[in-house]
Order: structure tokens, then C-alpha cells, then sequence
């Protein structure tokens, strides 16, 4: 079968790739959609079991830095559009061992532009029609001040269709413009391949687009990020690890608004152009503990606030980052998006799917989730 488009998604068993891979396949029946997955302690091919039989969708094991077989994969399936997730995503890893998020985040991202430009280049016409679209963070800007930290109105005017702006924690945001400061291993190396990506479209011409998100959040999120490891914590009456005094600040958007956003600048956004990604909803850590204490406490038929007990506090990360806050203006104004849900409302949602999905959440923390894939590849 011919498809219209042909479309690489790295990093589709992990969260926010599992979202992106399920709307591109469901959305366009026309793309044949390849998610190409290493599979490591985070890629989790359950996430994606509703569309794995697709005909428009195929799974490729292999890892971003094995040059030869990407650019074999590339011309094979006549790739013309990548959208580049796979990496090492957790801060608390990369302090521990940066050496493994260089390896991936830089040298990974670099091996699939060299192995796209080699193919595209050498196709008759060339970088027409294609894109190289990269996902990364808003941690590349480093961290901003708490200057008003009992919060106040932030200064912009687009907003979730379906509320009000939470409040803003200082006076200052990051946008498009903002230098680059990274602070830990993790966002050292997603600086580094937001470089490369520039440094391709600026050298080369190939058709790039970076997009910096703020924190997601919601179903399929690894166990070891705050919501979901609080949500598990909860359900089992074990300790909140909550780090320093819980003050710090991040800026939390919806998964599939994240994923929503993606789609719309994959077709949508102009060439060599950054977007920033976020929802104008910063919370301090300690107040969505609370709320999630509140809300797991509601919905497991437990007294609403019973469990505040369990908020322990630990030694801080190291170079922890005070606050972040995006300035998502620009793609709301030019491509109009807007975030879909309120945070409250999330919350409540993500926290439902948990407790639904008790299954998936106990599959991880067994590692039983990491034989579906041996499973399922013997069975063919
Ligand atoms: P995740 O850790 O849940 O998933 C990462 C996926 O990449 C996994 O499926 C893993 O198996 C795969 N992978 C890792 N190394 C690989 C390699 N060498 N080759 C092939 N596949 C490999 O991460 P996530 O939270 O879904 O984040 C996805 C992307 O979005 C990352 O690039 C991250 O930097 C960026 N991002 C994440 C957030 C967030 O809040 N989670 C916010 C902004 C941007
Ligand atoms: P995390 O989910 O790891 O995302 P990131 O570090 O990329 O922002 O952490 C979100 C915030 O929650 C961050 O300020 C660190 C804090 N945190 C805790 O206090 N305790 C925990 O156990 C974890 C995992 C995070």
C-alpha cells in the first residue's frame, strides 16, 4: 500500500511518544506511522496495544545510535518526516550516570541528522517535503527567580479554552529567545542536540523545527516522575519522597495537549522555527502533592486528606531548579493552539486512569512489562 506520508516517531513506547504514536495512527489512516523504540527501562510497548494491530503502524526495535540501520530503515520506508522523542528523560538518572544521556541525547539525535541528511540529500528532491522535527524541554533555559512566591496573575492574555491562567511565581518566562543555561546532565544533553538540530537546518538546509515543552503529565507517565510515583506511593501507603521544602515551581501540561501540539507544528509550523510549549499553569510541588493526595485519597473511598502523613521530606536534588514557566504566546497567536483541560481537571483524570489501570502501574514496578514485547515477537 501506498501511503501519503511516511513517518518516523523515536521514542513512541515512552510517554509522551506512546500519545503521539496513538494520535498520528488513529488521525491520519493515510501516514504509515514506524515508531522506533530501543525499548529500554522506559519504553513499554503496553502503552500502545490499541493500535498495534494498525495497518498504518509498524514497530522497529532499534536504538538512535546505530547509524547503519537507521539510514537503512530511512530508505527502505521511504521515510520524509521524523519526530524525534527517544531519549533519557529523568533528571535523578542523569545525575547519576550522564554518560548514558550524552550517549543518547546527543550522539543519539546526531546519528539520525547525519543518517537524514545522507538520504534526503541523495533523493532527486532532496529536502522537499521533508522534516526533522525535535522534541525537547524547556529545562535547556536553565531556571527563573521566585519573585513572587504567593504567586500572581501572569501578564498574558491566551489561556485553556476551558478556564484561567494558575498563578505565575515570578515576573520573568522563558521564550523562543531566552539563552540557553542548562543546569543538570539531563538538560546539558538535550541542549546539546537542540544544537545540533539548528546547526543541521543552518549548515545543511535541512528542514528543522525544535519545540521546548514545559513538565507533562497523565496516563502512561514511568513511575519514577512526581505524579505518577506519588499516585503508586499513595495507593500503597508508601512514603512521598517530596525534595527540599516543596517549593519548587514547574509548569505542567496535559500529555495529549503536548501531543496535540506536536501535531499541529509537524504540519503546520514554519521551518528553522522554535516554538515553546506550555499552558500558563505553574504549581509549587507541595501544593499538587496535596491535590493528589486529595484527590487519590477521594477516589480510593479513603477520608480526603488521610494520607497527608506520608509527605516526607528529603534532601534536595542537587542543583535543583527553582522555577519554570513557559511563554507558549507565540504558538497560540501563530498556529492557534491552546491547551484543552484546566489542571484540576487533569489531575483528576490522570489520577482516574491510575487507579483503573492498577494493572499497568504493577506490571512496571514488577518488570513485567519488559517480557510483552519478547512475548509478543516470539508468538510471530
Ligand atoms: P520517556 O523516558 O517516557 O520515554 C523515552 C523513550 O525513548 C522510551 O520509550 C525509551 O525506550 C526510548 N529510548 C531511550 N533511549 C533510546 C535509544 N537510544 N534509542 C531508541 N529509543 C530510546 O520520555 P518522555 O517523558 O516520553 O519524553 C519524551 C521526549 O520529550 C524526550 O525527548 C524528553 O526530553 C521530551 N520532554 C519530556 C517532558 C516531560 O515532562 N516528560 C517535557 C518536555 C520534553
Ligand atoms: P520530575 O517529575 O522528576 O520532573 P523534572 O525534574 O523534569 O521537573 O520532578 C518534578 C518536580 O518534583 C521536581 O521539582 C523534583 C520534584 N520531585 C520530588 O520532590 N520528589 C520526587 O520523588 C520526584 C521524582 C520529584
Amino acid at each position: 500500500m501506498n501511503f501519503k506520508r511516511n513517518i518516523v516517531i523515536t521514542g513512541g513506547a515512552g510517554f509522551i511518544g506512546s500519545h503521539v504514536v496513538r494520535l498520528f495512527v488513529n488521525k491520519y489512516p493515510d501516514y504509515k506511522i514506524v515508531n522506533l523504540d530501543k525499548l529500554t527501562y522506559a519504553g513499554n510497548l503496553t502503552n500502545l496495544k490499541d493500535v498495534e494491530d494498525r495497518p498504518n503502524y509498524k514497530f522497529v526495535r532499534m536504538d538512535i545510535c546505530d547509524f547503519d540501520s537507521f539510514l537503512k530503515l530511512m530508505q527502505d520506508e521511504k521515510i520524509d518526516g521524523i519526530i524525534h522523542l527517544a531519549a533519557e528523560s529523568h533528571v535523578d538518572r542523569s545525575i547519576k550516570d550522564p554518560f548514558t544521556f550524552a550517549m543518547t541525547n546527543v550522539m543519539g539525535t546526531l546519528s539520525l541528522l547525519q543518517a537524514a541528511k545522507q538520504y534526503w540529500e541523495s533523493l532527486p528532491e532532496k529536502y522537499e517535503g521533508k522534516r526533522f522535527y525535535h522534541i525537547s524541554t524547556d529545562e535547556v533555559y536553565g531556571a527563573l527567580e521566585m519573585t513572587n512566591p504567593e504567586g500572581v496573575e501572569p501578564p498574558f492574555t491566551t489561556t485553556a479554552s476551558s478556564g484561567k491562567h494558575h498563578l505565575a511565581y515570578g515576573t520573568d518566562f522563558f521564550h523562543e529567545t531566552t539563552k540557553y543555561n542548562p543546569h543538570s546532565p539531563y538538560s546539558a544533553s538535550k541542549a546539546g542536540s537542540d544544537h545540533f538540530v539548528r546547526a543541521f537546518h543552518d549548515t545543511y538546509g535541512m528542514p528543522t523545527i525544535v519545540t521546548n515543552c514545559s513538565n507533562n503529565y497523565g496516563p502512561y507517565q514511568f513511575p519514577e516522575k512526581l505524579i505518577p510515583l506519588f499516585i503508586n506511593n499513595i495507593r500503597h501507603r508508601k512514603p512521598l519522597p517530596v525534595y527540599g521544602k516543596g517549593e519548587n515551581v514547574r509548569d505542567w501540561l496535559y500529555v495529549v495537549d503536548h501531543a496535540r501540539a506536536i501535531d499541529t507544528i509537524f504540519h503546520n509550523g514554519k521551518v528553522a522555527e522554535t516554538y515553546n510549549i506550555g499552558g500558563f499553569n505553574e504549581w509549587k510541588n507541595i501544593d499538587i502533592i496535596r491535590l493528589v493526595i486529595n484527590t487519590v485519597d477521594r477516589l480510593l473511598g479513603r477520608a480526603e486528606g488521610e494520607d497527608m502523613n506520608l509527605i516526607t521530606y528529603v534532601t534536595d536534588r542537587m542543583g535543583h531548579d527553582m522555577r519554570y514557566a513557559i511563554d507558549s504566546t507565540k504558538l497560540q497567536r501563530e498556529l492557534g493552539w491552546e491547551p484543552s483541560l484546566q489542571f484540576e481537571e487533569g489531575i483528576e483524570k490522570t489520577v482516574s486512569w491510575y487507579l483503573e489501570n492498577q494493572d499497568w502501574l504493577d506490571n512496571i514496578t514488577s518488570g513485567a512489562y519488559e517480557k510483552y514485547y519478547e512475548d509478543m515477537y516470539s508468538k510471530r
